[in-house]
């Protein structure tokens, strides 16, 4: 775990140093849980949204797109249940004064059950072999049988609290498992309080009554509450979509882990209007579509896991999360939720205006039920970035830091180098730049030698590096190298576009998914 923590800080400085992620407002020693995303964070930011925003709209003729405002009538939030249920449970310790999410103290020490059984079985493993039987063991070692029992109680225990809402219960868990503050290392704990996570602010000026409103901290209500103008100006028929990215806010109280929780983030959520009835057959196959698109980056199958949810929202009957495998453990990116026809039904109730469909086949209105995606954009950009660093051992005793990016979500995509800054050759490097540009970003670079110019751009992991030197002024040949394999190999110049078209396209990123 140790080993994992130092790895993931090298990232975190990683991106940093190389352009990818700020923390906001450094300069005024930064603001907590909010980011900003550099000239390299930016790029990679806007490939992730064009894969999803591409995937959703382009390959499925019946999902539409929308731009809804971050600002909406406050009644929103009220129909939608924020206002009233929109909490997490936060608990103070009296010694250090800091604050923390009950469920997440929780979650931490049945996380620390698992750790504890993760390690005998590692143990286990390594002692016995090829011989090593997992289910066997799990079964019948006494002392990891006897932690998975206290895990489960645990994890039982909790999941009913939360259900009832009960917060006296969620402190006596914390009570009764001896949780200290990792700050203070008491167990002097308040009481658990609900804090509701919506920023408020006024619209209009006071002497006028100004109105309280929020910044929205999802996306999908900008939908929902369009779902009759995309229907009637798009003459659009069920099943359809409507697919939506931008910013949502919560005031989140445990904000760590880089960009994982952050107090402003962005989300790309997609609601699919089904008929009712139709919803199980439609959440199976959003649940499957969703995953292959994340499985056709190639980051590696078996870093992704779904966690089916035991206990639902009060509006949905079923729903699913799609964990990553971040260097802290397998964590949330994505939730797939069948919400039934809660969302219209309340706004229809709220704002007194009908909000249904007329099916022409059967010949009857009705409130159409929702499948929702719905994905974060930073916690997608934690995960490619994670899994694509690697601190390389070379050959010769020399290392490399590398970015191993999906190449269609690449910043850069290749980079042209003149040998030299002398002969003719920056001329001839810029020549080629200037055909390339037009179809992928393309860095020119001529400073320092050529072995730091290939690391520069391995650390923000560029597929391709093109190399001008003497020979191409005489024959029309230069060096591709590759990120990955480090390989050169000499091709013609005319050849390029069509050698690195075929590998960096959006495109046939996307084809994998048809
Ligand atoms: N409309 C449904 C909805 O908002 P959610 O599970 O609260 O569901 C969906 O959020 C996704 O948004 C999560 O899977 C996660 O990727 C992202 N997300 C939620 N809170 C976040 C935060 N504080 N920081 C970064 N991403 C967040």
């Amino acid at each position: 775990m140790a080993q994992q923590d130092d790895v993931f800080k090298k990232i975190v400085s990683h991106a940093k140093e190389y352009g990818f992620v700020f923390q906001s407002s450094e300069i005024y020693d930064g603001l907590s849980a909010v980011y900003d995303y550099g000239q390299n964070g930016v790029e990679l930011k806007n490939n992730i949204k064009r894969y999803w925003w591409e995937a959703m709209t382009l390959l499925h003729e019946n999902i539409v797109g929308i731009d809804s405002a971050i600002f909406m009538h406050p009644t929103i939030w009220k129909a939608s249940g924020h206002v009233d249920a929109f909490n997490d449970p936060l608990i103070d310790n009296r010694d250090s004064k800091k604050r923390y999410r009950a469920d997440v103290l929780i979650e931490e020490q049945i996380a620390k059950y698992d750790e504890k059984i993760n390690k005998e079985v590692a143990k286990a493993r390594k002692r016995f072999g090829e011989s090593f039987d997992e289910t066997m063991f799990l079964q019948t070692n006494g002392r990891v049988a006897e932690t998975a029992a206290k895990r489960n109680a645990l994890h039982e225990r909790f999941a009913e609290a939360m259900n009832a809402g009960n917060l006296e219960e969620l402190r006596q868990i914390i009570v009764d498992e001896e949780i200290v503050c990792p700050i203070s290392g008491t167990r002097n704990w308040t009481e658990v309080r609900q804090f509701n996570l919506m920023f408020k602010t006024e619209m209009g000026s006071t002497a006028d009554g100004a109105m309280a409103v929020y910044l929205r901290p999802e996306t999908a209500q900008g939908i929902f509450v369009n779902y009759l103008n995309v229907q009637k100006t798009g003459r659009m028929r069920l099943p359809f979509g409507i697919a939506q990215i931008g910013k949502a806010f919560r005031n989140e109280i445990v904000a760590r882990q880089f960009i994982f929780r952050m107090r402003e983030f962005e989300q790309m959520e997609m609601q699919f209007f089904v008929q009712p009835g139709r919803e199980m057959e439609y959440f199976a196959y959003w649940k499957e579509q969703r995953l292959r698109w994340h499985k056709a980056l190639g980051l590696g199958d078996d870093k992704y896991r779904y966690h089916d949810h035991e206990k639902l929202a009060h509006y949905a009957n079923a729903a699913t999360d799609i964990e990553f495998r971040m260097p802290f453990g397998f964590k949330e990116v994505e939730g797939i939720h069948s919400r039934t026809d809660f969302d219209l039904s309340q706004h229809e109730k709220f704002s007194g205006k009908k909000i249904q469909y007329f099916d022409p086949e059967r010949n009857e209105s009705y409130t159409p039920y929702v499948i929702e995606t719905s994905i974060g954009v930073d916690r997608m950009f934690l995960s490619v970035l994670c899994s694509s660093y690697e601190e390389q051992q070379l050959e010769g005793g020399d290392t490399r830091v590398v970015l191993h990016l999906p190449e269609a979500l690449a910043p850069v995509k290749c980079a042209v180098m003149p040998l030299v800054k002398k002969d003719g050759l920056p001329e001839k490097a810029r020549e080629i730049v200037n055909d390339l540009k037009f179809d992928f970003a393309t860095h020119y670079d001529e400073k320092d030698s050529i072995g730091k110019r290939y690391r520069r751009q391995d650390a923000i992991g560029t597929p391709f590096c093109i190399t001008v030197d003497h020979q191409t002024l005489e024959d029309g040949t230069v060096t591709l190298r590759e990120r990955d394999s480090m390989q050169q190999q000499r091709v013609a110049v005319a050849d390029l576009h069509r050698l690195i078209h075929d590998r960096v396209s959006l495109n046939s990123l996307l084809r994998k998914l048809a």
